[in-house]
């Protein structure tokens, strides 16, 4: 499949792009509001994967353009940058592609970070909102840290949750998710339920720094 990274020049677009490119071989392409941005990215991400033994080549375009030419199209950017993002990507979707948000509403205050939706109730449910109607939309990817991302000799062990109310795409993305290894796709419900999942991000970011030697942790069910 042709992955299409918008955002993906930063941290999670960063994870995402290598764990795809180390373990799988669907094609990926970043995205940024800078094409010069995004060609960069994509050679250092590239320089970083075939210095670990692998023969891939990751290509960066302008956010429109690397939607075109992506099928499953992620948001990676910041979750009040969604729907802008959305908007720019729109005419180059299909109802064949499908769009996955990682975001989640985190406001950090003098008493730690908390959750903070926004008035559609999730990221998702605003990214709903936002997409074309015959275009799914996929919650997924929320609550992997992109150091352990990043970092390719860390085993992941970690389960991530899928919200959406497309059980065929829901299943499309929970297939992607498992290429990569140590990761398990759980179904969470619907993008009713998308905010309890995003609202695991604040805790999760709470707990890393509260306790010692759980930087970058994920989570599993059992
Ligand atoms: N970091 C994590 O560990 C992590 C884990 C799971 C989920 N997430 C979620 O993933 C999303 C991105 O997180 P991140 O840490 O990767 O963020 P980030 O590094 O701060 O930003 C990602 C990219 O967003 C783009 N961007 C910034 N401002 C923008 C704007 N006004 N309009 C459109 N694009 C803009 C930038 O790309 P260009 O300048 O190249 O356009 C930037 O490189 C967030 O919603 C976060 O909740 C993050």
């Amino acid at each position: 499949m042709r992955l299409a990274l918008l955002g993906g020049t930063g941290d999670i677009g960063e994870g995402l792009a290598l764990r795809f490119g180390f373990h799988t071989n669907h094609d990926v392409v970043i995205g940024s509001r800078d094409p010069d941005k995004a060609h960069d990215a994509a050679e250092a991400y590239t320089d970083e994967l075939n210095e670990q033994g692998v023969d891939t080549k990751i290509t960066g375009f302008e956010n429109e353009m690397a939607a075109d030419r992506g099928e499953i199209v992620f948001l990676c950017v910041p979750p009040y940058h969604v729907a802008d993002t959305v908007a720019v990507a729109a005419d180059r979707l299909s109802s064949d592609d499908i769009i996955v948000t990682p975001a989640a509403g985190v406001k950090r205050d003098e008493d730690g970070f908390h959750y903070h939706p926004p008035s559609a109730g999730s990221v998702t449910a605003l990214v709903a909102d936002a997409a074309p109607d015959s275009v799914p939309v996929i919650g997924a990817f929320h609550n992997l840290a992109a150091g352990r991302l990043t970092n390719l000799d860390a085993d992941l062990g970690i389960d991530t949750l899928l919200i959406g109310d497309d059980t065929t795409a829901k299943e499309t993305i929970g297939d992607l998710a498992e290429d990569i290894d140590g990761l398990r796709a759980l179904d969470a419900g619907g993008v009713a339920n998308a905010a309890e999942v995003e609202s695991l991000t604040p805790l999760l970011i709470t707990v890393a720094q509260q306790n010692e030697d759980l930087h970058d942790l994920g989570v599993t069910f059992d």
